[in-house]
């Protein structure tokens, strides 16, 4: 479809990808030779099919992917080539887990971790409490009122010994909060309060809690708050209060975690930057948890998401696919995300990618504005082509970019 604001969109991104043609021919997007295999002639060739992510980065931090038991059948191979660092993708979400007081889920969790030990694969464990994919029977009492605070503190405490303690020893960080400040630009707001948690405490009393509880069941694990657009600077200001305050009151928590799920177009390495170095000012280390870059720019390649939102009849939206301009920001920008990254290794501890290749991605099915994708509200199915893999499992440019951003002193 060729509407004005689709060609003005290509015009636009044309002469974007002019500009950055500029930048990307001093980005090898091949394997870069070390000085000393260039300066020896005959030697093999550099790309040695063996190494992945994680050998690249050995030095630096660990490399980790989200999985779920069908991404390891698919793709076990690359994923042992490729990660040291797994999280189970939804396998040990509390309701996931634990949907009713006396039933527990444990098949694929289990199966997950055993999966990684055999392969010597660290895992981080993904997460003791969220207000998605919660535990539901948790916030009712036995009389079908809500919940007390002392009640549902039992159980958060009962499940948090239960999971925590399982894989005690084997899950070396957890997420232990997930999500819990609020968005929007109202400083004031800080924890989110469309939360069956908050709803019911009206204080961060449930996050100090969990905390505390997750470092009795396993004091050797790492504790993390984990959220997301944590660069953006009205969130973060938000991230920084709730954690310093955790800081303030003794509670354990060693880390935040940034879930990265970015576009090509944000944030900035300065955004990416300021946020790095305040929380990292509090003595809390950082993992990057989540990380994807979405090929999909909002409004501009929605040309028609207008008419849908109205309800009316429109033609079919367009979806550019993964374009050689789209592909060259993307590369731009996980380029300059993990240029910031090494500036920060001492403190970063893993960067985890969420799914493994560009044939499946959770984002696939969502639209623009999160949610999930349907033709309606202006949320258009379209492929986010976000990871280092291609639709065929096969390393894509950028994973050429992100690795040749590594510093070999
Ligand atoms: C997503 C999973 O990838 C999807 O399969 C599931 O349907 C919804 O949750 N932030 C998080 C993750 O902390 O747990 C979410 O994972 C993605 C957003």
């Amino acid at each position: 479809m060729n509407t004005p604001l689709l060609k003005n969109y290509r015009r636009d991104i044309t002469i974007l990808a002019a500009a950055l043609a500029a930048v990307l021919n001093f980005t090898q997007c091949t394997p870069k030779q070390s000085a000393a295999v260039s300066s020896v002639p005959n030697t093999t060739p550099h790309e040695d099919p063996n190494k992945g992510l994680k050998d690249y980065f050995k030095n630096d931090f660990k490399i980790g992917v989200a999985v779920s038991m069908n991404s390891i059948r698919q793709d076990s191979a690359l994923i042992i080539r490729e990660f040291n660092s797994l999280t189970p993708e939804n396998d040990m979400k509390v309701g996931v887990l634990h949907p009713a007081e006396n039933t527990w889920k444990w098949e694929n969790a289990d199966a997950i971790v055993a999966f990684a030990q055999r392969h010597h694969i660290a895992i981080r464990g993904h997460n003791l409490l969220w207000h998605t994919q919660d535990a539901k029977w948790m916030y009712t009492g036995p009389d079908g009122k809500p919940a007390s605070k002392e009640l549902l503190l039992q159980r958060l405490r009962d499940h948090i010994h239960t999971v925590v303690g399982r894989y005690k020893g084997k899950i070396y960080a957890w997420d232990v909060v997930n999500e819990a400040v609020q968005d929007g630009e109202d400083s004031t707001v800080i924890y989110r309060q469309n939360s069956p948690w908050w709803k019911i405490f009206q204080s961060p009393e449930f996050i100090e809690a969990a905390f505390r509880y997750a470092h009795e069941a396993d004091p050797a694990a790492k504790l993390y708050y984990n959220d997301y657009s944590s660069e953006n600077v009205t969130k973060h200001r938000k991230i920084y209060k709730l954690v310093k305050s955790l800081k303030d009151h003794g509670v354990p928590i060693n880390g935040v975690g940034f879930q990265a799920h970015w576009k090509i177009n944000s944030p900035t390495q300065d955004a990416l930057r300021t946020a790095l170095k305040e929380i990292t000012s509090l003595g809390l280390e950082v993992q990057f948890t989540e990380l994807d870059i979405d090929i999909r720019v909002p409004s501009a390649l929605t040309p028609n998401a207008t008419a849908l939102v109205a309800g009316a009849q429109a033609a079919a939206p367009v979806d550019p696919g993964y374009t050689p301009e789209l592909e060259a920001l993307q590369i731009a920008q996980y380029k300059k995300m993990f240029d910031v990254m090494q500036e920060y290794k001492k403190h970063i501890k893993a960067v985890t990618f969420w799914n493994v290749t560009d044939k499946s991605s959770w984002l696939d099915g969502r639209g623009q504005g999160g949610g999930a994708a349907t033709a309606t509200a202006g949320r258009i199915p379209r492929k986010a082509y976000p990871l280092l893999f291609d639709v065929n499992g096969q390393r894509k440019k950028a994973y050429w970019a992100v690795v040749n951003t590594v510093d070999e002193k």
